[in-house]
């Protein structure tokens, strides 16, 4: 039997610092009543000097473990969606291994711009049925505001840093991670990107900083983001044999408080079973589907067995959904060795079991 894949651990990470409409008032030629209409923004959260991507997915990573009730040094794959890395090389899964201690797990990072997380989803949801791996942990980071052009008021509105992780661990009899859709077109790229930096633009004399920014054209994107993100959901629905009206909580990507609420409309869900935190975070990219995630968790919106459906659009572009059957965390049965190990790794370390 085909082990299935448990989401058993979730947690989140903000820098500490906000950035208000207000402050952006102060800055470029804006209202904090035009962005709260246009985006539903109200405040995000901005890396400090020294933060960046890897630092915090470590951070949104140590409290998923912690929920897990697992030992980092017991995972077999850490993998993290960002098109921010801290560098070109290495990866920032790979500075996340170091700064949580996953060494026995393999590391790499996914590039599906704000779809990342749903991307990771599926890929985690392979690795663990094919046997390849048993622990996964899949965490969504993003410092978009080093790439931001803060004098371009169409852009510089919409985004926040953050990072948000999940702990997807095998089971042989839970419900888990039901069924995912994944899509891309490339021939859209240019609404939105960041031209330079990589092997076609890099300028190592001179560099001219625009070619680093994001650059997007928000009219394309709002047309191309609504159909695509509510096919993919109708899709996974389907496949699955189920309707909207089975999904307890839509946990789109929080790219726009107009977008999520056409896609709502489309999907002919009720706007109290769509979970919204944008007006506090901004868009996160990739982070936006975990960080809502927890919180919804958190504020008791979802409960084991309830069907939750992630749907997100990006860069590239990409765009998928996610329906997962919640379980309400740390596993009773399933994993048996993971779980062992990790026990006796935190008695090690703490002198007793984690009470949970
Ligand atoms: N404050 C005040 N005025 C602004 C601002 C601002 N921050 N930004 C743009 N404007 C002005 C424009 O200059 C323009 O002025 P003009 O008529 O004098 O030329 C006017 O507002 C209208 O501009 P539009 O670009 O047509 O504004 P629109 O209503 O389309 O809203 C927005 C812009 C919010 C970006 C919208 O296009 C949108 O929501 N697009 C989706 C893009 C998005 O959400 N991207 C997120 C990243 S991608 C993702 O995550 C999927």
């Amino acid at each position: 039997m085909t082990a299935s894949a448990v989401i058993t651990g979730w947690g989140f990470y903000v820098p500490r610092s906000v950035l208000t409409n207000r402050d952006l008032e102060s800055r470029i030629d804006t209202t904090d009543a035009w962005i709260v209409e246009r985006t539903g923004i109200r405040e995000r959260h901005i890396v400090s000097d020294g933060e960046a991507t890897a630092s915090m997915a470590a951070n949104a990573a140590r409290a998923a473990l912690d929920r897990a009730g697992i030992a980092a040094g017991d995972l077999d794959a850490v993998m993290v969606a960002t098109t921010t890395a801290d560098h070109l090389v290495p990866t920032a899964a790979c500075l996340v291994q170091e700064q949580i201690g996953a060494r026995r797990a393999a590391v790499f990072d996914l590039g599906a711009a704000c779809a990342g997380f749903v991307y990771g989803i599926a890929v985690a949801k392979g690795l663990i049925a094919s046997g390849a791996a048993r622990g996964v942990l899949l965490v969504a980071a993003e410092t978009i505001s080093r790439f931001i052009d803060w004098s371009d008021r169409s852009t510089c509105v919409l985004f926040g840093d953050g990072a948000g992780a999940v702990v997807i661990e095998a089971s042989d009899g839970r419900p888990g991670i039901r069924g995912t859709v994944l899509r891309g077109d490339g021939t859209k790229r240019h609404a939105l990107w960041v031209e330079g930096g990589g092997s076609l633009m890099v300028h190592l004399d001179g560099p001219s900083g625009q070619m680093y920014r994001l650059r997007m054209d928000g009219q394309d994107v709002f047309k191309l983001a609504v159909p695509s993100m509510a096919r993919a959901c109708e899709e996974v629905l389907a496949a699955e044999g189920l309707r909207i009206g089975d999904v307890t909580l839509l946990v789109p990507h929080q790219a726009n408080l107009r977008i999520i609420e056409a896609v709502g409309k489309r999907l002919g869900i009720d706007r109290a079973r769509v979970f919204v935190n944008i007006e506090r975070y901004g868009n996160t990219s990739a982070a936006s589907i975990p960080i809502a995630l927890c919180e919804a968790v958190d504020q008791g919106r979802v409960r084991p067995g309830d069907l939750v459906l992630m749907c997100a659009f990006g860069g590239g572009m990409t765009w998928g959904a996610a329906l997962v059957e919640w379980s309400g965390g740390v596993l009773a049965t399933g994993a048996p060795g993971l779980r062992d190990r990790a026990r006796s790794q935190l008695r090690r370390s703490h002198g007793a079991l984690d009470p949970r």
